[in-house]
């Protein structure tokens, strides 16, 4: 199903997309492949509606700092300084978050205009990111793949091919509430590590034991229980603000976060490296979906990802894509329920 989002301040008119399936409903826009809803069941068989996000593109425009339900790209998360080298060649981003580049730079591909296409259960946005854009090198043509399965999930696909050596890491940023007080959620993530973080949240290269810490979700615990322990890595953030080092490689089961107070759970599975755990520290209060007040720690992003600043690092994952490659990734939202 597809209808009218409403007009962009550029004057193209943003549509949004319903994509359904026996349990699932996700709506979405082609404003930056925008996941506008997801309605799942809750333990009493009722439905809700998981994610944050807000009632008009204008809005969506207008927020330039949550990046809610956006796809994130070419490059999520942060580059130090805005800069880097590829091949002998210097390249300058726009530095966009304090001293450095974040989530793709100021028009980001949570901005784009998408072409989508319909098929079934599954919803396909198509866009190219030219040469130059934001100063990243060849032109990238990406797809972003929404699909739901018989299983309740929401398959979040992304492939990407490009002209000319180009660093890509794509992701989508919800935030996700399951029900009740985020903070109160338990989560659980299959981590063992994270990649630590100087007081500008670019990785210092170190990779920290989760081991008696804060960050030490390898069983399920509230997100809000040591969140506002004595520790410098939560000072940086403000709170979680983290790239978790997921156990294992392929796709995998990388989280779980749970509500008791609607019975409704999420798994996560992803072929991403990591996974970057945000409590929304800096959200502030506004205005969202049906003006529900949103504030800071009011939802949790779970952003599937390469690691961040990998282009300064040789001991992190490559993010570089070179021509003749295919980008290619894969993230999945299983949801469930339990007795309440
Ligand atoms: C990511 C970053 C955060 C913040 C959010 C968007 O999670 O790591 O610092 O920028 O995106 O607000």
């Amino acid at each position: 199903m597809k209808k009218e989002f409403g007009r962009r301040s550029d004057g193209v008119m943003a549509y949004q997309y319903t994509i359904q399936n026996e349990s699932l409903t996700a709506v979405l826009s082609d404003h930056g492949a925008t996941l506008l809803k997801l309605f799942v069941p809750d333990a009493a068989g009722n439905v809700a509606d998981v994610v944050l996000g807000y009632d008009s593109v204008e809005q969506y425009e207008a927020d330039r700092d949550t990046y809610v339900g956006a796809l994130v790209g070419r490059v999520a998360n942060r580059i130090a300084k805005g800069r880097f080298s590829l091949d002998g060649k210097e390249y300058a981003l726009a530095v966009n978050n304090g001293p450095n580049h974040l989530h793709g730079g100021v028009e980001g591909f949570d901005r784009k205009v998408c072409r989508a296409a319909v098929s079934n259960d599954a919803l396909f946005f198509y866009f190219v990111s030219p040469d130059g854009e934001e100063g990243y090198p060849g032109t990238l043509r990406c797809c972003v793949q929404y699909r739901l399965d018989e299983d309740n999930a929401l398959h979040i696909r992304y492939r990407a091919e490009t002209d000319a050596p180009t660093p890509v890491n794509l992701t989508n940023h919800s935030y996700f509430n399951l029900g009740g007080e985020a903070m109160a959620h338990t989560l659980q993530i299959f981590a063992d590590a994270i990649t630590e973080n100087d007081e500008t949240s670019i990785p210092t290269g170190a990779m920290l034991p989760v081991a008696g810490t804060a960050f030490d979700f390898t069983e399920a615990k509230a997100i809000g229980r040591d969140i506002g322990a004595q520790e410098q890595q939560l000072k940086f953030g403000n709170g979680y603000d983290h790239n978790f080092i997921l156990r294992g490689e392929g796709m995998r089961e990388a989280a779980v976060l749970r509500s008791a107070e609607s019975g409704i759970a999420m798994a996560v599975e992803t072929d991403c490296p990591g996974m970057q755990v945000y409590t929304a520290n800096f959200f502030g209060d506004r205005e969202g979906k049906g003006g529900a007040p949103y504030s800071n720690r009011c939802a949790v992003a779970l952003e599937t990802q390469s690691f961040p600043d990998a282009l300064h690092h040789e001991n992190f994952p490559s993010v570089v894509l070179r021509p003749g490659e295919v980008y290619e990734s894969e993230t999945v939202y299983r949801f469930f329920t339990e007795d309440v």
